[in-house]
């Protein structure tokens, strides 16, 4: 028995640095330009096993149903939150994407613009631009020896803390987890006590109940007078009519803000917010992590993960379910691998159907997460159909894929 043949396809422009990955695994590849919704999104799916997308293609439930070949889904973003993960997670569909490939742009940016609104860069160009030539000292500053407050330190808080400390800055921190101090960085136990020593606050923390408005009319005022936010983390967190008022009577010395609670979804589209026009503000349209480097990045780490899914059946690092590194199949092996409801007794069934057909398993692996799991067994060549029909009529089988 051979292996189906597999392809993906991919929308939104994915950097063409994915390919090479894609190819060398034998994966067929389909491009469409932009986005597509619904029903356009489910006709060109069609037989494919595997989509990929970035943050504007909406994976519903009725498309992740309706996609009946879909055996993959690859963000080539950060974020998931535009798949239905557990509509994916209950036909057996991973989920994959890159975590932290665009870290390092994201704490580039915000040094840039700790350091632009310390100098009124911005405000400096656009004058300039307008053949005003406003040169003055006034209200500019070195960043050396200022007090940076770094809110979550994860990837992105972390990185900016080692850069920061680098321009001669002083680092604190605030974390709900404990977290290993970069450099001469000091954590601080509260988000008050951070708010109160800062001149910068930049905040790098997760989109969660706890972080919603995090940064509200109460965090403003504890903010030293003249201090500074940056948000380039997500546009739930700060309340923006606060940090307008705030910016308004003169108490927040400046703001760069890349997230926002509603962002257009298209350049078509007009962006207006209530910090538009304002001096002393960068606004950027959510491109914290968007360089060229980060693309590519990427785009080489996606198609990397969706290789290893496609050759070996491995889940490491799926966001939905459950994960299983795999070594490369024997020679001469046929590898199965059965996504199946996490109830006592499948794997004496799958157990029994192999002893009756007089197959051996030479390996098998086997992880669950809630009502999902995940076997693999590694078996001799099977000589016709008569196993797998069996197995895809149990049950408890939800997916089932051949690597022969
Ligand atoms: P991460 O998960 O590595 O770090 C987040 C940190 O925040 C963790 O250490 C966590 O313990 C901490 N945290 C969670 N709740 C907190 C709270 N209430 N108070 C203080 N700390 C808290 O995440 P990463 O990769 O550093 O990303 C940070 C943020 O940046 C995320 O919101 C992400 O979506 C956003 N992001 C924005 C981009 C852009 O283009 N502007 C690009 C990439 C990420």
């Amino acid at each position: 028995m051979a292996s189906k043949k597999r392809d993906i396809l991919l929308l939104e422009n994915i950097h063409v640095e994915s390919e090479p990955a894609l190819q060398q695994a034998g994966i067929g590849i389909r491009r469409e330009g932009g986005t597509l919704e619904d029903q356009s999104l489910v006709e060109a799916i069609g037989q494919s096993s595997m989509i990929g997308i970035r943050s504007r293609t909406r994976m519903t439930e009725s498309v992740i149903n309706a996609a009946s070949n879909l055996e993959a889904i690859a963000c080539f973003c950060i974020g998931t939150n535009q798949v239905d993960l557990d509509a994916a997670a209950r036909k057996g569909i991973a989920v994959f994407n890159s975590p932290f490939c665009n870290t390092r742009s994201v704490a580039e940016m915000t040094i840039a613009e700790i350091i632009g609104l310390h100098r009124g860069l911005f405000d400096k160009n656009s004058a300039m631009h307008q053949g005003r030539w406003d040169k003055s000292a006034v209200d500019s500053h070195e960043v050396r020896g200022r007090t940076l407050g770094i809110v979550g330190y994860g990837h992105i808080g972390s990185q900016v803390s080692v850069l920061a400390e680098a321009l001669g800055m002083r680092v604190i921190y605030h974390d709900i987890i404990p977290k290993m101090a970069m450099g001469n960085a000091r954590a601080v136990d509260s988000l008050k006590k951070l708010l109160a020593e800062s001149d910068v606050v930049t905040l790098h923390v997760p989109e969660t109940a706890e972080t919603r408005n995090l940064i509200d009319k109460a965090a403003i005022k504890r903010m030293k007078s003249g201090a500074m936010l940056i948000n380039n983390s997500r546009g739930s967190i700060v309340d923006l009519d606060a940090l307008a008022q705030g910016l308004e009577d003169g108490h927040v010395g400046g703001a760069a803000v890349d997230v926002y609670p509603s962002e257009p979804r298209s350049g078509k589209d007009q962006f207006q917010c209530v910090l538009s026009g304002r001096p002393s503000v960068i606004l950027t349209p959510h491109i914290g992590g968007s360089t060229e480097e980060a693309q590519i990045s990427i785009a080489r780490e996606v198609s990397m993960k969706l290789a290893g899914f496609h050759e070996r059946g491995t889940t490491t690092s799926s966001v939905n379910v459950p994960e299983v590194e795999l070594p490369h199949r024997r020679e001469g092996q046929d590898r199965i691998l059965h996504f199946h409801h996490n109830v006592p007794g499948v794997l004496s069934t799958m157990h029994g159907i192999l002893a009756e057909g007089q197959v051996n398993i030479h390996a098998e692996y086997l992880q669950s997460t809630g009502e999902l799991s995940y076997v693999i067994l590694d078996v001799d060549h099977l000589q016709d159909d008569t196993v797998l029909q069996r197995f895809a009529a149990m049950d408890e089988t939800i997916r089932l894929r051949l690597l022969s």
